[in-house]
């Protein structure tokens, strides 16, 4: 059943108060509610409407309506709802029922996670737990008692403040009460045996607030990195949005079984292990950053999605996009603006824009959906936060906060859309932003090509630019975007020439807007054929064509002064390079190493004033996901074999500087404690990155410092890379002690152990598949586990190109496989799962066949989740 955003209509009743009590046990839990619910004022009608509670998986066991009990002939209940008749204008509603966490695999609602209980609302979740009105724009205020054995469940959380608790035998109890009316959605629960390291934060107000990261006690000395993320995310947003936390207490408890990576319950976060748990020797570079991302993206929901809240799930991006902005933002402030700004461009460019360009396309406010799990996409969240970060382009800096200043005063407490917030930012600074908000409703990346010309005698320049988007499901139409240009003039010397605009158009700042489908600016007084640096900083998610020259790509990536687009031209430089040897590869013919990739590669290596991250990130060839991306017809062998030429010969021709570049920042590795900072990153990366070429030049030698390094490095980035590279290269036995050795070392960690089973599924040598299927079977691995489902299964069929479009469609095949395996256990995973094979439309004839054959295979299946149907469904259509 499809759901539209056009039918949307205000609740009938609303729920002013929720009192729960919970009463765990092992093999059952009741769930008494009591709910004061009065008919919703803003909806007039001379009846009393019914009232209709959503409810799945329950065991209704009584219903009391102002301490009347109903008969079961008075109410109907179906497998998603319970009816009933009102007939007064407000009542109390209670309800027991039972519930049965303990089976629960989906790992939605009230689940249990090792030995501990846990819950997951968002976004349909709660209606698992008790009979209630779920939906975002019913907002109450919640008390919450859970009771349960002493002994097994010593801890006891829920949101707000513990206000009572008490004991009796061997159970004990807790009272706690939320101040602040939310959606049943951020509603949590947790009890368990759980360690807890406190902390403490004073706020702009002078308020002392407690901070508490709970976790299994094995993992108690793993938290550090998470505590310190979060005091500088409590202050950042007291510093860059005016935001100071609202409760005596903030919670943070670690889950090992979670389908996402955590969820911004109120003062109560409860995140997925890998989100929260980092220490330099069993965490990488890259994990701890993700956890500083994570911690601040939920933190900053306390805001941006809690106290001003969605109406709808339409509207999700209200809270995500504009949360994934902030987050990047304080990332961004806290480590190097650049090479994150670069990461995440290159996420959205290899995973949105496939989405953008497939059969899941949707905007970032969809008007449709059959299973809302299905969009929390990377559409919603970093399309969306593109969208936020063009606003901010736009406004300026102050502006935007004049804007957002008054979007949270106007809207605090309230459930609302995503006009509302761009009303607030409008009203704010007086202006329009109607056309703007075609971003909100259509869908598709945009393709912005510019033509250039010079005219020597007037000393004018003209840039045309053409924007066309092709049409996406449903929509085949689009009307032309407002388009925010960030760009320079670079004359010979690489400085920027002032820009003066002549004629039509408008410039502010450095930033050009295009709003037409065809328009031309003109720019006066530029004394010579300048070199234009478009985009800069990726003011918008489009796809840029501008037929840059070799030589004007070399000569940005030397000289730009914008960081992004000096990578920027580095991967231009690159993917040129690799799609011609692709074709070289398909039509029989030798490849060969372009030389100005190499001379450009050789003198980032050489040139020593440049900051090295950058230059680990300009040595990255881009990803092959994003090969097949921008591909026509993607084919992966060649993709693969292309790109892997290219690396081979880059290694051979310029070894020596790749070694000197290791040997200087391993040493300084060997001598310096780890730290998860900037510049310890940038060097590690640059470290790494060298390593990774240098292995593939099968030098003895090299293989000596690879071992050296996954022997005795202090931390999990350097072993990690290590034992990649070991992984990946031909030395077989050494390959195989690694990865003994490694599981040995690691196997109480199960995060490390989703680590080796990634690094396995990813491998390029061997028969890749088979490996897989072999550790199915290992004991670290279970398919109840999202975690390890991602690191194996997930990562075999993103990231493994080769193994996993293998000719034969024993991937694909495999691949469906457990998509219905899983698709009753967990249909929110089997559904994620599922984005490869969605992708079919981008290969040859053959291989589409095959992958749609999959998708037919599971049609075909019975009891399909909505999850899966939604997305095969769409996907064969
Ligand atoms: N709101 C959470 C976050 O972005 C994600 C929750 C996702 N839940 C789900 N069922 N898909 O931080
Ligand atoms: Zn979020």
């Amino acid at each position: 059943k499809t759901i539209y955003l056009k039918d949307y209509q205000a609740p009938d009743y609303l729920i002013d108060e929720t009192h729960l009590k919970f009463e765990l046990f092992e093999n059952f839990t009741m769930v008494h509610a009591e709910l004061h619910i009065r008919r919703n004022p803003d909806k007039q009608s001379d009846e009393l409407p019914e009232l209709v509670l959503d409810g799945q998986e329950l065991e209704l066991l009584t219903v009391v309506m102002d301490n009347v009990v109903i008969n079961s002939n008075s109410y109907t209940v179906d497998d998603k709802s319970l009816t009933l008749q009102p007939n007064k204008n407000s009542f109390i509603l209670k309800t027991t029922v039972r519930i049965h966490p303990e089976t629960n695999t989906a790992l939605e609602g009230l689940y249990k996670s090792n030995t501990m209980f846990c819950t997951q609302c968002e976004a349909e979740g709660f209606r698992k737990i008790t009979y209630y009105l779920d939906r975002p724009d019913v907002m109450s205020k919640f008390t919450t008692t859970i009771e349960a054995d002493q002994q097994s469940y010593p801890i006891l959380l829920s949101n707000g403040n513990q206000i009572a608790s008490g004991q009796e035998d061997d159970r004990h109890w807790a009272t706690w009460q939320d101040p602040f009316k939310k959606p049943a959605y951020l509603f949590a629960l947790v009890a368990g045996d759980l360690w807890c390291v406190e902390d403490s934060f004073t706020t702009m107000n002078q308020r002392k607030v407690d901070l508490r990261i709970y976790v299994e006690p094995e993992n108690i000395n793993k938290v550090n990195h998470a505590m310190t993320s979060l005091k500088n995310s409590m202050r950042w947003d007291e510093e860059v949005y005016g935001r100071e936390y609202d409760l005596d207490i903030f919670m943070i408890v670690a889950v090992s079984d979670f389908n996402m990576g955590a969820m911004e319950n109120k003062g109560l976060n409860i995140f997925n292990t890998s989100c929260v748990l980092a220490r330099p020797e069993t965490a990488t570079d890259m994990a701890h950053q993700r956890v500083e991302g994570v911690v601040a993206h939920e933190y900053f929901h306390n805001w941006s999605g809690n106290r001003v809240t969605c109406r709808d799930w339409f509207q999700l991006s209200l809270k995500e996009g504009f949360t994934v902005f902030r987050d990047s933002e304080f990332t961004a402030d806290m480590n190097s603006r650049t090479v994150k700004r670069i990461e995440d461009v290159a996420f959205l460019r290899t995973h949105q824009f496939a989405e953008d360009a497939g059969p899941m396309a949707h905007p970032i406010r969809p008007d449709a959906y059959m299973e809302i799990s299905n969009f929390y996409t990377v559409t919603i969240y970093e399309k969306g936060a593109e969208i936020i970060r063009m606003l901010h382009t736009l406004l300026g800096k102050e502006g935007f906060r004049k804007g957002t200043d008054l979007y949270f005063e106007r809207h605090d407490g309230q459930a609302v859309t995503c006009d509302d917030f761009v009303k607030a930012l409008a009203d704010a600074n007086a202006i329009d932003l109607t056309q703007f908000k075609r971003w909100y409703s259509q869908a598709g990346t945009p393709q912005l090509e510019v033509l250039e010309s010079y005219d020597s005698a007037t000393k004018q320049y003209h840039l045309t630019f053409k924007q066309f988007c092709p049409p996406t499901p449903n929509q085949e139409e689009k009307q032309p975007f407002v388009i925010p240009v960030k760009m320079g003039l670079l004359n010979k010397q690489g400085q920027d020439l002032p820009l003066q605009l002549v004629g039509e158009g408008t410039l502010v700042g450095d930033v050009i807007l295009i709003t037409e489908a065809e328009q031309t600016f003109t720019f006066a007084n530029v004394g010579e054929k300048p070199v234009p640096s478009l985009l800069r900083d990726f003011s918008a998610p489009v796809k840029l064509k501008f037929a840059y020259s070799k030589d004007d790509l070399l000569f940005l990536m030397q000289h730009d002064n914008d960081g992004f687009n000096r990578w920027d031209a580095s991967q231009r430089l690159a993917i040129e390079a690799i799609q011609q040897q692709v074709v070289n590869y398909q039509a029989g013919n030798p490849m060969v190493l372009d030389s100005g990739l190499e001379k450009a590669y050789a003198s980032l290596l050489a040139d020593s004033s440049l900051d090295q991250a950058m230059v680990a990130e300009m040595l990255s060839l881009p990803a092959e996901n994003y090969l097949v991306e921008i591909s026509e017809v993607a084919d992966p062998d060649a993709i693969h074999a292309a790109r892997q030429f290219i690396r081979q010969q880059l290694a051979n021709n310029l070894k020596g500087q790749f070694l000197t570049h290791y040997q200087a920042n391993r040493a300084v590795s060997q001598q310096e404690a780890y730290r998860a900072t900037a510049d310890h990153i940038a060097r590690r990366s640059l470290q790494n990155m060298a390593l990774s070429y240098l292995m593939l030049t099968d030098d003895p030698q090299v293989l000596t410092l690879c071992l050296d390094q996954f022997k005795h490095s202090d931390n999990m980035t350097e072993q990690l890379a290590a034992l990649t590279n070991l992984v990946n290269s031909p030395y077989e036995s050494e390959k195989q002690q690694a990865l003994v050795d490694f599981y040995e070392q690691f196997a109480n960690d199960p995060l490390v152990i989703d680590q080796w089973f990634a690094v396995q599924a990813n491998s390029q040598a061997g028969d890749s598949l088979a490996r897989v299927v072999e550790l199915m079977k290992h004991e670290a691995f279970t398919i109840k586990n999202p975690n390890k489902v991602r690191s194996l299964i997930g990562a075999f069929a993103n990231n493994n190109l080769t193994g996993f479009h293998q000719k034969t469609g024993a991937g694909y095949q495999f691949l469906a496989d457990q998509v219905l395996a899983l698709n009753t256990m967990n249909p929110q995973i089997a559904s994620r799962l599922l984005t490869p094979l969605t992708r079919w439309r981008k290969y040859d004839e053959e291989r589409q066949q095959l992958m749609k054959a999959e998708l037919e295979r599971i049609m075909a299946a019975d009891k399909l989740s909505s999850d899966v149907y939604e997305v095969v469904n769409k996907s064969l259509v």
